[in-house]
């Protein structure tokens, strides 16, 4: 086994997933200022520690994606945080993507940027402990016009471009080629959407030859659109989601995670759990576990609202939240 499949395996540990904790200075700022949080680098780094630096974050996280700032701020343990993260068994990984912009050729839709110097940053980050990556897609849908093939195509032929450098830099590059909730949708539209652009992710990643089993696939759930009144069940959402990832990903690639993507934190965990069970049930050939950002944090952060005195009050729901998602990824 190569040391990246080795990586990329060692991120499916049973009862573990990933935290995204990646939220540009952008993200992170209008993240904070929604909770009333001020919002200067030292609080970004406070939020950070928050999630990273609580006691037994390591009995259920395999690896942590984190944002560049990140990568050069200490934990209240006084290590850098990917040094700290190391040092509890914890996979430090970098989001590398620089983020999104609008495609020329499809005034509605956007393309994600960032291959610009994208060698030369990664062998930065390499250097900062990073071992993992992971590029961020975005797919619109909107009724039975967006996305568009054009756009589906170009946004995988940029995560297949981005996957090669980071392979060629010694390093594990997840795949995210996020179909958006956002939308009034029906599942079945999701689904097909889902289908067409994972489809077009794995035949262009055989183009380009980038090697499957060194990769990690994150995804979207096939979800009716949050705008729509209707509620799918969990039964429903792990079916769909299910019988596309059956159809098209390769049994070789190491894994794959899911996003939560503005589902609310049980929505997240109940949806997860229900995917898990199916794909036992149907014998999927690949380990599945969770990579959520807003799902796992939303809570705490109601809690912590940038507060020291709220600190452990809020470490404690995440703990809760936490210790819920690893059961739902759990057999
Ligand atoms: O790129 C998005 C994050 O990695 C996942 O965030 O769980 O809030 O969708 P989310």
């Amino acid at each position: 086994m190569t040391d990246l499949v080795a990586i990329a395996r060692s991120l499916f540990v049973s009862g573990k997933g990933l935290l995204a904790a990646d939220e540009s200075v952008h993200t992170a700022t209008k993240r904070l200022a929604s909770y009333g949080i001020d919002t200067s680098e030292e609080m970004r780094r406070q939020y950070r520690d928050l999630f990273l630096s609580m006691p037994h974050v390591e009995d259920y996280l395999s690896g942590v994606i984190l944002f560049e700032e990140t990568l050069k701020q200490k934990a209240s343990d006084k290590k850098l945080f990917p040094n700290s993260l190391s040092a509890r068994g914890i996979a430090p990984g970098i989001k590398v993507d620089g983020g999104t912009e609008p495609f020329p050729e499809s005034s509605d839709e956007f393309i994600t940027k960032g291959l610009l110097g994208l060698s030369d940053r990664l062998a930065v980050f390499k250097k900062q402990g990073a071992v993992f990556t992971k590029w961020r897609g975005v797919i619109k849908i909107e009724g039975d016009i967006l996305p568009s093939s054009q756009a589906i195509h170009e946004n995988m032929k940029r995560l297949a471009n981005y996957a090669k450098e980071v392979q060629t830099a010694g390093m594990v590059p997840i795949l995210e080629p996020e179909v958006l909730l956002q939308g009034n949708h029906s599942i079945i539209r999701a689904k097909a959407v889902l289908q067409e652009t994972l489809g077009t992710l794995f035949s262009v990643l055989e183009e380009y030859s980038v090697d499957r089993a060194g990769v990690v696939l994150k995804t979207a759930m096939a979800l009716t659109g949050s705008d729509s009144s209707k509620k799918d069940t969990p039964e429903e959402v792990a079916e769909a989601t299910l019988e596309v990832l059956m159809e098209t990903v390769p049994r070789q690639i190491a894994g794959i995670v899911f996003l939560s993507g503005g589902q609310d934190p049980d929505e997240a965990t109940d949806n997860l759990a229900a995917i898990t069970k199916r794909a036992k049930d149907v014998s999927a050939p690949w380990p599945l576990t969770f990579s959520y950002a807003r799902a796992l944090q939303k809570e705490a952060l109601e809690v912590w609202k940038g507060k020291p005195e709220n600190i452990e009050a809020a470490r404690a729901v995440f703990l809760e939240r936490l210790k819920k998602v690893s059961a739902a990824a759990t057999l």
